[in-house]
């Protein structure tokens, strides 16, 4: 993977984020970081990454099962949508993520208890969405005579909660949310593991990629991409940058700028402070969103996740019609697609906006377990740069209440 950064910060910028730098890694280390008791994440991808895909997938093969029913929100689920949309792997609905009785309704049609398994995955165990979803589908299980311990799997606290106490009463098969990860850090364990197990995803090059991004943080803490683009956002904040467009070129990323949306703005939005993260489908969303980005406010920066191959060899055929591609007649699509890049990055950069890249060969699932790890680390010390904790989501609460208030 290649990281380029198009925006260059004085030396009292450089220095003022070498400063920042030394005092956050200095507090990982000493531990005296806010919310240190969540940072389980950091060192998981070895050991005990390892062992949950052991655990995961021995279950997995005893699973006979067409389809699998994914029932979370939040941490819950964007990280295994993330990962089965850009893989491209078939078989895995998610549901439980909204209060919509459309989408439920459409899951539970396609539900057969008898041919499908259910995964109801909640760190608390109380969520609503989540708590609702399951009811449902329970519901349908029982009434087909389904046996629970066979046809369902939690995901849950290893030792408290409604869901941990509801499945262990039934006999329900748990996997554990590791206590000192919360759920948007949470990807990498049995939380993402399992959909991605079900799906067919290589787990060992997902944990390979993984694997090496920690070691790269762990090896030079200073040098690395995810403190290089930390240290970016955090320069490009305090020069008034206040959003951040992550963009992809691939409608099959799409879902991992929702899950990359989800870890920035649960981390860093919170005590009046945060950078606003939005997320873009390019060049689908250049006839959307491209006036704006060209010549509206310059207050934001772009961050674009590209991959070279797409695993996709078509070129464009020769024929005899004016469409005003006589031009490119024999070109692979992949490179249009690149000239799309990088003409729109030119274009973006001379319209001012500072741009960052992360250029992949190909988003397989090394590269994706990179990313994961990657990001979540800038994330990490992206919120620790602005003075916050990155674990804890104290705002989301509110509408909880508000709702509550009102049922
Ligand atoms: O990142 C987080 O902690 C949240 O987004 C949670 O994952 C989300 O609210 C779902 O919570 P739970 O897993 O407890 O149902």
């Amino acid at each position: 993977m290649d990281f380029r950064s198009s925006h260059t910060f004085d030396e009292c910028k450089r220095n003022e984020g070498k400063k920042s730098l030394d005092l956050v890694l200095d507090g990982l280390k000493k531990g005296s970081a806010p919310g240190m008791e969540w940072t389980g994440w950091i060192d998981y991808p070895d050991e005990k990454m390892a062992e949950d895909i052991r655990e995961v997938t021995a279950h997995i093969e005893t699973i006979e099962a067409r389809d699998l029913y994914v029932l979370g929100i939040g941490g819950s689920y964007l990280g295994a949508y993330a990962a089965i949309c850009a893989l491209e792997k078939e078989g895995v609905h998610f549901y439980g993520n909204s209060f919509s009785a459309r989408d439920l309704e459409r899951g539970l049609r396609a539900y057969d208890p008898k041919k499908d398994h259910v995964v109801v995955i909640s760190k608390s165990g109380s969520t609503r969405e989540t708590a609702m979803a399951f009811r449902f589908f329970l519901e349908k299980a029982e009434a087909a005579g389904a046996d629970l311990s066979k046809s369902v799997t939690a995901i849950t606290d290893g030792k408290k909660g409604k869901l941990h106490d509801f499945a262990e009463a039934k006999k329900i098969r748990r996997f554990v949310v590791p206590e000192d990860m919360g759920g948007r850090y949470s990807v990498l364990s049995p939380v993402g593991l399992f959909p991605m197990a079900f799906a067919g995803v290589d787990l060992e090059a997902l944990m390979k990629g993984a694997r090496d991004a920690k070691d790269a943080v762990a090896r030079d803490p200073k040098n690395n991409r995810a403190v290089d683009y930390a240290l970016a956002r955090h320069g490009l904040r305090s020069e008034g940058k206040v959003a951040e467009i992550f963009a992809t070129y691939e409608p099959r990323l799409a879902p991992l700028g929702r899950w990359w949306q989800q870890l920035f703005g649960e981390s860093e939005g919170k005590e009046g402070k945060g950078i606003l993260p939005l997320t873009l489908t390019y060049s689908t969303d250049l006839h959307a969103m491209g006036q704006w980005v060209q010549e509206g406010p310059r207050n934001f920066f772009e961050t674009v996740l590209y991959a070279e191959r797409s695993g996709s060899d078509l070129k464009i055929p020769a024929m005899a019609m004016d469409d005003g591609l006589d031009s490119i007649e024999g070109v692979a699509v992949d490179d249009v697609n690149r000239a799309a890049f990088e003409g729109t990055r030119a274009a973006h950069e001379a319209g001012n906006v500072p741009t960052i890249s992360f250029v992949y060969d190909a988003f397989d699932a090394y590269a994706l377990g990179e990313f994961f790890y990657t990001m979540e680390y800038a994330c990490a010390i992206s919120a620790y740069f602005q003075g916050v904790n990155p674990f804890d989501q104290p705002g989301v609460e509110a509408y909880k209440k508000a709702m509550k208030e009102r049922l």
